[in-house]
């Protein structure tokens, strides 16, 4: 039967790393060979499987929520070694290598660089591990290297245009919304890192949701604040200095950059007496929904870590056993037998609810 071990102690693991070193190239141990039920009884490390977790940075809002929920969804599942790549492809690279040493059955990876995961596939396919990409959505080219390659992650285009209908929907409602009364809304974008696809995608869907509500848009600003908050307020301060009060309108590509826009127009009296600025964001993570009930933020776009981690380990821990992912097995529909699409949803103040 499974073993509920899901907690790994790193020094047991080195141990056992260790003690796997001692030049037994014994093929016929290899777990995937025993592919009957019953066989999964015959050894610990089958029934449970263990997957190695690389992040591409620990300290990042959304990718923490991501980082909990694959760590709680791993529950009698999986056995995971969660690991950060701490924004370094290379050491990201080193960590994939420490997993195949310690001959995990399976990975699950946040590329630091997505056109990095290439490599990593080679690597992964070669020690036949299968494995997981997860939020930074690797090159088609590459995806189709291995059938045991998976991607899960949510739709970019889908959270721009969402964002930017928060926008027209607010325009619509609040004509003194055109300050400047030209019937343009004047805007400043503030960017996510520069080729990932969240951060194009959401920069282009969402200035396109507004033009195809009819509205004539002109950008002020736009520059990449990296998906940071001390980094969004900088940018955001230096926006307000060159336009000032000609800024009308504020899309981030996410919260945390939302939040540090939010600051600096705080520190220049927005959002108290009548001075308002509509500011959107993506992702809906806490201090984002705080401020949506405090009336600073106006909306958001749900980017639903808690799915995306589950249905990301879910789906490591079956590949990793050498089952084959089903729509019932992994709870989620898989789309072109390799990827997991988790939807997003809007979110204002008026359905906070949704995203708690
Ligand atoms: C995005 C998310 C950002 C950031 C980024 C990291 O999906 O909206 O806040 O976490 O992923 O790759
Ligand atoms: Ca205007």
């Amino acid at each position: 039967m499974k073993k509920v071990t899901s907690v790994l102690l790193a020094s047991a693991l080195l141990g056992a790393a260790l003690a796997g070193c001692g030049g037994n190239n014994n093929k016929a141990a290899d777990p995937a060979k025993t592919d009957t039920a019953a066989n999964t009884a015959n050894s610990g490390s089958t029934a449970t499987p263990k997957v190695g977790v690389a992040i591409y940075k620990f300290d990042d809002t959304f990718m923490t929520g991501v980082r909990n929920s694959i760590d709680a969804a791993a529950k009698g599942i999986a056995t995971v070694d969660i690991v950060d790549s701490q924004n370094s492809q290379p050491t990201q690279n080193d960590k994939v290598d420490l997993f195949i040493t310690k001959k995990y059955n399976g990975m699950l990876i946040n590329p630091v660089d997505r056109t990095a995961a290439g490599v990593i596939i080679d690597k992964a396919k070669t020690a036949n591990i299968p494995v997981v990409f997860l939020n930074r959505e690797p090159l088609p080219e590459d995806m189709k290297k291995w059938d045991k390659v998976y991607y899960v992650g949510a739709k970019a285009e889908e959270s721009g245009t969402m964002s930017g209908q928060l926008i027209v929907d607010y325009w619509k409602a609040h004509p003194e919304a055109d300050k400047n009364g030209d019937g343009v809304l004047q805007y400043v974008m503030l960017k996510g890192e520069p080729g990932h696809q969240d951060a194009e995608l959401r920069t282009t869907f969402s200035i396109q949701a507004i033009e195809d509500a009819g509205i004539k848009v002109e950008k002020l600003a736009e520059d990449t604040a990296m998906w940071d908050r001390v980094k969004g307020q900088e940018k955001m301060a230096a926006f307000l200095g060159s336009h000032g009060d000609k800024i009308e309108a504020v899309l981030a590509n996410n919260d945390d950059m939302a939040l540090g826009a939010i600051e600096a127009l705080k520190a220049q009296g927005y959002f108290s007496g009548d001075k308002y600025m509509p500011v959107v964001g993506v992702d809906a993570t806490a201090p984002a929904v705080q401020a949506l009930q405090d009336g600073t933020m106006l909306g958001t776009v749900l980017n639903d870590a808690n799915n995306q981690g589950k249905a990301a380990i879910t789906l490591a821990a079956l590949l990793a056993k050498g089952e084959a992912p089903t729509k019932d097995n992994v709870g989620f529909d898989i789309t072109d037998n390799q990827y997991v699409w988790i939807s997003y949803k809007k979110i204002t103040k008026d359905n906070v609810a949704d995203a708690k």
